[in-house]
């Protein structure tokens, strides 16, 4: 049922113009299918050599997806969240609603579990529970019905926020600039758009060009593999590097700006994301660079007072020592840390750019205002 699409081979170069039926921008990273009862995804591990479509039907394939990447980046596992928890109730055989929600909140926990850092996968799931807890009086296929709704609303939000994202990060920008990037928070990693890559491809939209430098990201390469596929697809002059090349690279003078997603954002704007950010934020510093974070209110985590408090995924050995090599590249029985995430402390970072404009240190207050304009449009 998997369908496969083979590319021969993965184009080096800048400004390349990628035939539009192969065009990675074109493929939703995340959907529903629902009449075949599945999560669409496209598989991110096999990217850029291969565009493969995953059917998920069973909640094992869905939390095995989240943990093992094949969709990632905070928003896309969220939007995949919501439909894989909508799945899950669809599938639950009962007109009792008592029994209902304790099999829907079985299947939240379990899925829940997939990764613990990214904030937006548990937002996700509490929306749906929350939609599923507030219309106890109705029946349970009216019930399915609200998180099938729910759960589309989630994915058509995340285009939106992005945009807006996209809309306040190019504000900075002027055509030409160069912009450092890590891990992958583009379109790969959202809906659309994405929100560390989403001020350079509505620059696009409009005929800017940008020089973008692309860290591999070790271990997962996430900077190798999906941003400068993504960015190439879309004609953007893409340079690849080294995470260790990075002050070179800025030392050149040849960047402007470090822009980069999160996972979490803590309520005093220490903001966790993909490891190796933090480094580049203390490069930024010493360089005197401006240090972005790009992300939509739904990886804030007003829960949390400081990055202290956030759980820090941390991965297998083998992800290091063996993924990408023909034969393990390290000798047995070395001990290993595989840290997937790091927290850049909050005076590092020169703004937080949200779907509800740039906040500015001092977060506890920046972010707090945001949030209020945030339930000031929900409330209205
Ligand atoms: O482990 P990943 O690939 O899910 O990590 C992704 C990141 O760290 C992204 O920068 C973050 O999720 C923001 S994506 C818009």
């Amino acid at each position: 049922m998997n369908a496969i699409i083979s590319r021969n081979k993965f184009i080096h170069g800048a400004n390349i113009n990628i035939n539009m039926n192969e065009n990675i921008l074109n493929y939703e990273t995340v959907s529903l299918d629902d009449k075949e009862s599945a999560l669409v995804i496209l598989d991110q591990t096999r990217l850029p050599n291969e565009i493969k479509i995953l059917h998920l039907k069973t909640q094992p394939e869905i939390w095995q997806a989240i943990y093992k990447l094949q969709v990632r980046g905070a928003p896309a596992i969220g939007v995949a969240a919501g439909f894989g928890l909508y799945l899950a109730a669809k599938n639950i055989e009962t007109n009792n609603y008592d029994s209902f929600i304790k099999q829907l909140y079985e299947a939240k926990e379990y899925l829940n579990s997939s990764r613990p850092t990214a904030v937006n996968l548990s937002w996700a799931l509490n929306r749906l529970e929350k939609i599923a807890v507030n219309n106890s009086n109705k029946s349970i296929p009216e019930i399915k019905n609200l998180l099938l709704a729910e759960s589309i609303a989630i994915k058509n939000e995340d285009i939106e926020t992005c945009r807006k994202i996209g809309e306040y990060g190019l504000s900075l920008l002027k055509d030409g600039d160069g912009i450092l990037t890590h891990c992958n928070a583009g379109q790969l990693a959202t809906s659309k758009y994405g929100t560390a890559l989403a001020p350079i491809h509505l620059g696009r939209e409009r005929g800017l060009n940008f020089r973008v430098f692309c860290d591999e990201t070790r271990p997962l390469l996430q900077g190798a593999r999906l941003s400068t596929f993504e960015l190439l697809a879309d004609g953007v002059n893409t340079t690849l590097i080294c995470d260790n090349m990075a002050s070179q690279v800025i030392k050149n003078g040849w960047v402007n700006f470090i822009f980069t997603g999160c996972d979490r954002v803590a309520a005093n704007g220490d903001s966790c994301n993909k490891i190796g950010t933090s480094g580049l934020a203390i490069l930024a510093k010493y360089y005197g660079i401006p240090f972005y974070i790009l992300g939509p209110t739904s990886t804030i985590d007003m829960n949390i007072k400081t990055g202290r408090d956030i759980i820090i995924e941390e991965r297998p050995e083998s992800e290091i020592t063996d993924l990408w090599y023909q034969k393990r590249m390290a000798p047995e029985g070395i001990k290993i840390y595989n840290p997937a995430f790091d927290v850049t402390d909050n005076e590092l970072i020169t703004g937080i750019i949200t779907e509800f404009g740039i906040a500015r240190p001092p977060y506890s207050e920046s972010l707090k205002k945001i949030f209020e304009q945030k339930n000031a449009g929900l409330s209205r």
